[in-house]
């Protein structure tokens, strides 16, 4: 199987947003950071950009929410065009039933986990989602370094997956680039989230068909 990947839209030009976002129609989802300047120190796009994202693309949305309250958003980005709607374990005190709330709409329930946050915190959850996001920089702001405790998580996570028999997949945000994927994808993980080392570079469709060539050669040995 080969592994999915999804480009960040917060290193895109947001002045040509359309454009970029059907520059990159040869990836699996479009990954979409959705900031407060509550939950994270930095504020990006609501559900009206979502929308306008939605007209410029077939592809699913993967909606990462970096906010509080997010209970009371899940509906108006699912309205917006959001095919997947990630939730932080973070800004959640009553996860359960946020993520019951996404199912509800329709939409594909993710959980998030910041890098200081263990994976046991969603053990409990794992059956009612059909994503989790390991995150493998501190959320707010693109063009980070990878923290290399994610990779321990990761194999943590595929393990306890794997042994219950789920299908949930593992994608991981935050520095991923055409030369790290492999270690990333070795660890176990699905999809990859790429904002700076997509929209860094000048021919998106080829560094989308590298990513996806070298995490699943990785992921497949
Ligand atoms: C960070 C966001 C990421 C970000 C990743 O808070 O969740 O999706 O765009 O950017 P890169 O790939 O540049 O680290
Ligand atoms: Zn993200």
């Amino acid at each position: 199987m080969p592994v999915k990947i999804a480009p960040s839209i917060l290193s895109a030009d947001f002045g040509r947003l359309a454009d970029e976002v059907k520059a990159i129609g040869s990836a699996d989802y479009v990954h979409v950071d959705v900031m407060d300047g509550h939950f994270v120190p930095n504020l990006t796009i609501g559900p009206i950009v979502i929308e306008a994202v939605k007209r410029a693309t077939k592809l699913p949305l993967d909606v990462h929410l970096m906010i509080e309250n997010a209970e009371q958003w899940v509906a108006a980005y699912a309205k917006a065009g959001a095919d997947i709607i990630g939730v932080h374990v973070e800004s959640c005190p009553h996860l359960h039933r946020t993520l019951a709330q996404i199912k509800d709409l329709g939409k594909k329930p993710c959980v998030v986990l910041n890098p200081h946050t263990p994976v046991s915190a969603i053990e409990v959850v794992l059956p009612d989602v059909a994503q989790v996001l390991i995150m493998s920089v501190n959320p707010g702001f693109g063009g980070q370094s990878f923290i290399p405790s994610a990779l321990d998580k990761i194999r943590t996570l595929r393990k306890m997956i794997d042994a219950r028999g789920l299908t949930v997949d593992i994608e991981v945000d935050g520095g991923i680039k055409v030369d790290n994927i492999a270690e990333v994808a070795a660890a176990g993980a699905d999809v990859f989230v790429s904002g700076s080392g997509v929209f860094g570079t000048k021919d998106y469709a080829q560094t989308i068909a590298a990513l996806r060539d070298a995490g699943t050669a990785a992921r497949g040995a």
